[in-house]
């Protein structure tokens, strides 16, 4: 299978790119794995011309969000993480996926969304710096999942799994345990 990992943390060995390795360790020998640190693409920013929504591509010249927007439809599952931003996932993963409306999700003539990416299976993990369980309690961790998740609702995605790192300053990298559970998350992402 045609995994692509999108790390949405500016940080290449941050928490998130520990957890997205530690779900990507057991696939790395029988899949095609790419990895993507989103951070560093040249992406404009979305101008909300709304044009993608009858052409189903985005007019801005060509760059990474068009070229990844590609890796992403042709991908057979994908492994995306993110830090906890305010609440939400990472302006840059944001911005990729605001540049990338048509390759999640299509209008019909009436108005209403088309999903496009039905089915595919996606594992999502993100970090905070608040501890369990007020990650949860107050809308932290679970604020930056919804929004992915709102996402892949809208493009039909299969949401496999999801894998929190809360507490991340003092916890200083990941656990044995929690390095075990993304190696599981892996494997369910691959199964049929
Ligand atoms: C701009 C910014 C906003 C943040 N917002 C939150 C937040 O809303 N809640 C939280 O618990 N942590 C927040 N954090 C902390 C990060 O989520 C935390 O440091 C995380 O572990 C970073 O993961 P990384 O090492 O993979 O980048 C924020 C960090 C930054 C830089």
């Amino acid at each position: 299978m045609k995994i692509l990992v999108l790390n949405g943390s500016p940080r290449r060995n941050g928490t998130v790119a520990l957890l997205l390795k530690a779900v990507t360790e057991p696939l790395a020998a029988g899949h095609e794995v790419e990895w993507i640190d989103v951070s560093r693409l040249a992406m404009k920013f979305c101008t909300a011309c709304m044009t993608c929504r009858e052409t189903e591509a985005c007019v801005l010249p060509e760059d990474d969000a068009h070229i990844v927007g590609k890796k992403i439809r042709e991908a057979d599952a994908l492994v995306i993480g993110t830090p906890t931003h305010w609440g939400n996932m990472s302006a840059p993963l944001k911005l990729l996926f605001d540049r990338n409306v048509p390759s999640f999700m299509g209008e019909s003539p009436g108005g209403m969304p088309v999903p496009r990416q039905k089915g595919k299976r996606v594992a999502i993990v993100t970090a905070c710096t608040t501890p369990w369980p007020f990650n949860f309690i107050l809308p932290e961790s679970r604020g930056a999942i919804r929004a992915v998740k709102e996402i892949l609702h809208y493009g039909g995605c299969k949401t496999v799994g999801t894998i929190t790192q809360p507490g991340s300053k003092k916890a200083k990298g990941i656990s044995a345990s929690l390095a075990a559970r993304a190696n599981r998350l892996g494997k369910r992402l691959v199964r049929d």
